[in-house]
């Protein structure tokens, strides 16, 4: 069945990812990441990370870490990270990305940036092969009162549809981690230069960060699973 392979991919990916993790010189602290396929990483690689120390980019990885037993630290207690763990929504052939499906992008950049070795576990249907990002909504984080002026902003630019991200919980828009909305940008063409369509959208008033992880700043090693392999690749 499709799921069962996809699920299967994740796990794959995961185990992939931990036999990397050993391989790294003075791995002290690790960021992880959040969703489905850093939960399967969690449980795959539970005894290494047992015998570290960790940092989750989300409430509901700290909760699932600590009920797992690992050692998880506050970030505004750690300066960098030897190594972060994430999933992504979109890779593309030059491994630019989309993240924040699950609304922890800023936090999942954050530990990004402070890591120095930048490590993403995807199942085959978030690889797409194309030198461009098209298949998945990029999701940007604003200030709530900002939301009608970042719309408008955003429809002169043209390239995007947005759409207020809404859902389960509570009626209308999704509030992050951080106390944000987000609202998700379908994009109406390929998007070719990432990079800057990222500083684009950052550089608008209200926006706080956006689910653009280019690949030269933000990503060192994509590991893809499959049923039965997984293929890495490093940035070049
Ligand atoms: C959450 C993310 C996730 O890493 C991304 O959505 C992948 O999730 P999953 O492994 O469940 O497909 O960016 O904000």
């Amino acid at each position: 069945m499709v799921e069962d392979d996809v699920e299967l991919s994740k796990v794959i990916a995961g185990e992939k990812a931990c036999e990397l993790l050993t391989s790294i010189s003075e791995l002290k602290v690790i960021g992880i990441g959040t969703g489905s396929t850093v939960k399967k990483f969690i449980e795959t690689c539970l005894h290494f990370l047992k015998k570290h120390k960790a940092v989750a980019s989300s409430p509901d990885t700290v909760i699932f870490a600590k009920e797992h037993g690992i050692h998880v630290l506050d970030p505004l207690t750690v300066d960098e990270l030897d190594a972060y763990v994430d999933g992504a929504d979109e890779v593309s052939s030059k491994l630019d990305m989309v993240k924040g499906r699950g609304g922890a992008l800023l936090r999942e950049k954050t530990l990004a940036y402070m890591s120095r070795n930048r490590i993403y576990i995807v199942d085959y249907t978030k690889y797409t092969g194309k030198e461009y990002l098209y298949a998945k909504p990029i999701p940007v984080e604003i200030a709530p009162m900002t939301l009608n002026y970042v719309l408008r902003a955003i429809e002169r630019i043209g390239l995007f549809e947005p759409i207020i991200r809404t859902g389960g919980g509570k009626d209308g828009p999704v509030i992050t981690d951080n106390g944000n909305y987000i609202i998700d940008l379908k994009p109406l063409k390929p998007l070719l230069n990432p990079r800057e369509v990222h500083y684009e959208l950052k550089s608008l008033h209200g926006v706080i960060e956006t689910g653009l992880f280019p690949s030269e700043e933000l990503v060192d090693t994509v590991i893809v699973g499959y049923p039965g392999k997984a293929t890495i690749f490093h940035r070049k």
